[in-house]
């Protein structure tokens, strides 16, 4: 991280918090952007983002703190030109801010899914988009971006969560492939880790809540996300591009990514009726089953 300087967002409290102050630590400049937003993205707070500055500061490392909204693409640009005003360039971005509104589908409204969009998807192609003109020019850079379980393998009650993403998976593949020939990288993890997001995760009685809530906040802590986050940025992860990592704990885990696994042909076409005839028995073994996160993992830390 020595000399590299870093823009990491959402970096207030949680797993962004945490990532900046090891990437700091390893000796980056970072530029620590937080709103200061309550768990659904309403209100403006600068103290979360502020208190991440002054710690890196007093530590002996260099910071400053940017107070916007990820989803607005103007002050995201005017983030990205205040990084390079400051530190000369700028060298890493971590998309991290995020924001929950979950509701179960058919009672979703357009606010819920437009907000979480908007702070997700947009917000991580924002940030990207201003930086990545920097990182073509001077021909590095490295992109990682926070995605979820959520998107990954499933949940209920997130279909906007899960879209967004999922498309930031998208994004970053893209970014990967199509900056390669400018030394750019892009990665993401799927994180797990005991912040304010999980304590919003519902439990059978306020006593069983109590005491999943301990034991993860105990198992999954967000410093133990942050020194995968601080290698992928790093000249070390070189060979590390386009790809899905996961943090839980002290476990990484590296995702596949969707490939066709089974064919099926027929030399004279196909109707509906020799569809349905064929492909339900064809392949109904190889249907990926609708698992949530914690039918797939193999220990259970809520
Ligand atoms: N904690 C987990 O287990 C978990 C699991 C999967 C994915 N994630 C992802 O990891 C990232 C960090 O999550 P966390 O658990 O640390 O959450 P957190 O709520 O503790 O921190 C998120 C931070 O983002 C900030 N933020 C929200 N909207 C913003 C906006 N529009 N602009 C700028 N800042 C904004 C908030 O003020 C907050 O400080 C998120 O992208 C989240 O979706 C977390």
């Amino acid at each position: 991280m020595e000399g590299k300087v870093a823009i990491v967002t959402g970096a207030g409290r949680g797993i962004g918090r945490e990532i900046a102050l090891m990437m700091a630590a390893e000796g980056a400049s970072v530029v620590a952007n937080d709103m200061g937003a309550s768990l659904d993205g309403e209100g403006n707070d600068n103290a979360p983002a502020s208190q991440t500055v002054q710690e890196i500061i007093a530590n002996g490392g260099a910071a400053i703190a940017n107070f916007n909204s990820v989803a607005d693409h103007d002050s995201m640009r005017d983030m990205v030109a205040q990084a390079a005003k400051e530190f000369g360039t700028v060298d890493i971005v971590v998309n991290n801010a995020g924001i929950l509104r979950d509701s179960i589908f058919h009672k979703m409204t357009f606010e819920q899914w437009d907000a979480v969009i908007k702070v997700h998807l947009y917000g991580s192609f924002n940030v990207s988009r201003a930086a990545a003109e920097i990182f073509r020019k001077q021909e590095s850079g490295a992109f990682v971006h926070m995605v979820s379980t959520s998107g990954l393998i499933g949940s209920i009650g997130q279909a906007n969560y899960a879209a967004a993403k999922l498309g930031i998976a998208g994004l970053s593949r893209s970014l990967a492939m199509e900056m390669s020939r400018f030394n750019v990288r892009s990665n993401c993890i799927a994180p797990s880790a005991f912040s304010r997001m999980i304590e919003s995760v519902p439990g059978a009685t306020p006593e069983e809540k109590e005491a999943n809530l301990a034991k993860r906040r105990q198992q999954t802590r967000p410093e133990q996300i942050a020194p995968l986050a601080v290698f992928l940025a790093s000249d070390a992860a070189r060979d590390v591009s386009g790809q899905i990592l996961g943090a839980r704990g002290n476990e990484f885990y590296l995702y596949n990514q969707t490939r066709p696994i089974r064919t099926l042909h027929r030399a004279d076409g196909w109707t509906p009726q020799t569809v349905a005839q064929q492909l339900p028995k064809a392949w109904a073994t190889a249907f990926t089953p609708l698992e949530r996160t914690r039918d797939v993992f193999a220990w259970e830390a809520i």
